[in-house]
């Protein structure tokens, strides 16, 4: 089945709120390319000021992060009805930054997945593997079992609907990208683990991003890989080159 592209920035901590809106005034002309779903994902913020400079074009915004409670005592958390009520759609959640930093674990990014289908956001589950893993030849016992704990209690109908980023640590911010072997295979692997965990259907519509050191050399041939369904794409999202991978295969 034909699965439309995604290719999302992840603009991690950068861009003040006038910073933002300047940035996506630069981008939005550029960015346009009916084949893809293009998502800009930036702080928090950011949020309402993007979303409004966004209004009119094909731009959808994300989330970098949210709490898997809906409201209470959790100081400087960000609530998942608060992003729907200015009308964000998705949420990237478990990216290794957050793992690494600020002690997310595979049981969270669980909770905090459940809790997006509740509100109806998509979530952006991010999965990867260390240097270390992937030279112990273990990555992809790794990413499975994280894919596997990530979905648990997800039914079948909002896993087809959700997007799975694969971001090798050793590739994010490094300008090391892998492979394009190394990211299909991994991204192959993780549609052999949902087609176990529900079916071939489920499986056929889950879209499957690579992230790390995506640029505009290359990502044709990274998105032109059968499992690989888009980026999710760090520095080169604040540039004007990431209108160039939006439009990777133009
Ligand atoms: O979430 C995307 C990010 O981790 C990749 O960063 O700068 O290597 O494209 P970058």
């Amino acid at each position: 089945m034909a699965r439309k592209k995604i290719i999302a920035g992840n603009w991690k901590m950068n861009m003040t709120p006038s910073q933002a809106v300047e940035l996506v005034n630069t981008l939005k002309p550029l960015v346009v390319n009916d084949e893809v779903d293009v998502v800009f994902c930036v702080p928090a913020i950011d949020l309402v000021p993007v979303m409004e400079a966004t209004k009119g074009t094909n731009i959808q915004v994300g989330a970098e992060n949210m709490y898997f409670e809906n409201k209470g005592a959790y100081t400087g958390e960000i609530a998942p009805a608060m992003l729907t009520d200015i009308g964000v759609k998705y949420v990237i959640i478990g990216h290794s930054e957050r793992r690494e930093y600020f002690a997310e674990t595979d049981e969270t990014v669980n909770k905090k997945v459940l809790k997006a289908f509740e509100y109806g956001l998509t979530p952006i589950i991010c999965c990867g593997e260390t240097l270390t893993q992937r030279e112990q030849g273990i990555t992809l016992d790794w990413i499975r079992q994280q894919i596997k704990i990530a979905f648990q209690n997800v039914t079948a109908e909002q896993a087809a609907s959700a997007v799975i980023a694969y971001e090798p640590i050793w590739a994010i911010g490094t300008g090391k990208v892998a492979t394009t072997e190394q990211a299909q295979e991994v991204c192959g692997a993780i549609r052999a683990c949902i087609a176990e965990v529900y079916d071939e259907a489920t499986a056929a519509a889950i879209r499957i991003q690579y992230g790390g050191s995506v640029s505009a050399a290359s990502a044709p041939e990274l998105f032109a890989q059968p499992d690989i369904d888009g980026g999710l794409v760090g520095g080169a999202s604040l540039k004007p080159d990431f209108g160039k991978i939006v439009n990777y295969n133009k």
